[in-house]
């Protein structure tokens, strides 16, 4: 065939999802033994993902708290239906196309926890919220502002769907949200001028107290979201406006936000593959176990006298929240991992000692970040078994990869 004219990806035959069928490689892969993972792969450990699923279903219950986990982190819809099933309400997104890549694999109780201005953008929410209407499902938004309230009504004007409008309140992160108090019982009250918005609670997110390392300054940060929380809410419901729902919290803090009284609903989504950073809090005893469950096989491709080289480098994972960490079986083949490259890895041997790895020897790294990481692969393959002797059971598409409008 004339390489001019054999087909390009692109030009593959395409399913009705308007998304390539899987190339014949990772349909093999199906059943196959780990061993068999091309690498640099971004692999899930199904049996632990399912532990962290588990984990969480069972604290939100004994929390009798709702949790809508976070699905930008790992961008699929066959994700977030096993977490629906498990107990979810629904799930999160931040981006409007990632809210169409939910409603389009099936997903129906989505919430975009994320200021959206663009007309542009806010006319595909619009047309979502009727989709999701018909099908009898809900879609949410969070605002902070009365211009967004006044976007988001224009371009729903005339639908006969209601959107569920959430108001954001800065607790710390100092993102988006408005100051607590006033501003979200004005802006509250603006959304519910409206008949085709409903004001559906507070949003209090406190993002960057996730990654305080110490237990006692997280338990800090949190009372004060807490106090922020409780404030606005009096306000509000002085004002004649009932709270319904309170959403916020992440991996590193849920346990707080569930003891608090206050929240009602948990927005955690890394917990499922508990990223490398997460593993450097201090633990709270008393939240969930989670363990890591998202991985990216690699392979020794150099050794040197003092280092070894692998072929994963940050086109393979993510390292704003640091170098991934190699998983070890035991303290002799501890390793660290030091930035090579787009496409390599440096491994030396841990302070704790051990030794190189061997020519061609296959490795786990734990990534720094899971959103970011998972967002470079355009599949995740699910083993079952462990990551020694284990099979490939499932490839999952990240179908919401560079869904960023
Ligand atoms: C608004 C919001 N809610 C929830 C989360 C989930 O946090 P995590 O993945 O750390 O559990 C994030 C993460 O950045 C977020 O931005």
């Amino acid at each position: 065939m004339n390489p001019l004219t054999k087909p390009t990806p692109d030009a593959l035959p395409r399913k009705a999802s308007g998304k390539a069928p899987l190339p014949d490689h990772l349909r093999r892969l199906v059943g196959q033994v780990v061993d068999a993972i091309d690498t640099p792969s971004l692999v899930i450990d199904l049996d632990a993902m399912e532990r962290n699923l588990t984990r969480m279903a069972d604290f939100a219950k004994k929390h009798e708290i709702r949790w809508r986990p976070h699905a930008k982190m790992h961008k699929s819809p066959a994700l977030a239906k096993l977490q629906i099933a498990a107990g979810a309400i629904g799930v999160c997104v931040q981006k409007t196309s990632e809210a169409e890549a939910m409603v389009a694999g099936g997903v129906q109780n989505v919430y975009i926890s994320n200021e959206v201005i663009a007309q542009s953008k806010l006319a595909r929410v619009a047309a979502l919220a009727k989709v999701l209407s018909a099908q009898g499902g809900q879609l949410a938004i969070a605002v902070d502002s009365a211009e967004g309230v006044s976007r988001l009504a224009a371009a729903m004007a005339g639908s006969s769907a209601s959107i569920d409008v959430f108001v954001e309140i800065d607790v710390g992160q100092r993102r988006c949200g408005v100051i607590p108090g006033a501003a979200a019982v004005a802006l509250a009250k603006k959304i519910n001028s409206h008949s085709c918005m409903r004001f559906a609670g507070l949003q209090a997110y406190h993002g960057k107290a996730q990654h305080l390392r110490s237990a006692q300054e997280r338990r800090a940060a949190i009372a004060v979201a807490v106090e922020d929380v409780q404030y606005t809410r009096r306000l509000l419901e002085e004002a004649g406006i009932p709270v319904e729902l309170v959403t916020g919290a992440g991996t590193g803090t849920l346990v707080l936000e569930a003891a608090s009284g206050v929240y009602s609903e948990l927005q955690a989504g890394s917990f499922l593959f508990m990223d490398a950073d997460y593993a450097q809090n201090d633990r709270d005893p008393a939240a969930p176990k989670f363990e890591h469950a998202l991985f990216i096989k690699t392979q020794v491709i150099s050794v040197q006298a003092d280092h070894a080289v692998c072929d994963a480098g940050h086109k393979s994972h993510a390292i704003d929240s640091g170098m991934p960490t190699v998983h070890a079986p035991d303290a002799e083949h501890a390793l660290e991992y030091f930035n090579g490259g787009d496409e390599h890895g440096v491994l030396r041997v841990a302070p704790c000692g051990g030794r190189l790895p061997a020519l061609g020897q296959f490795l786990w790294l734990i990534p720094g970040h899971c959103d970011p990481t998972v967002n470079l692969h355009d599949f995740m393959i699910g083993v079952r078994g462990g990551l020694a002797r284990g099979q490939v059971e499932r490839i999952i598409r990240v179908e919401a990869r560079g869904a960023l409008t």
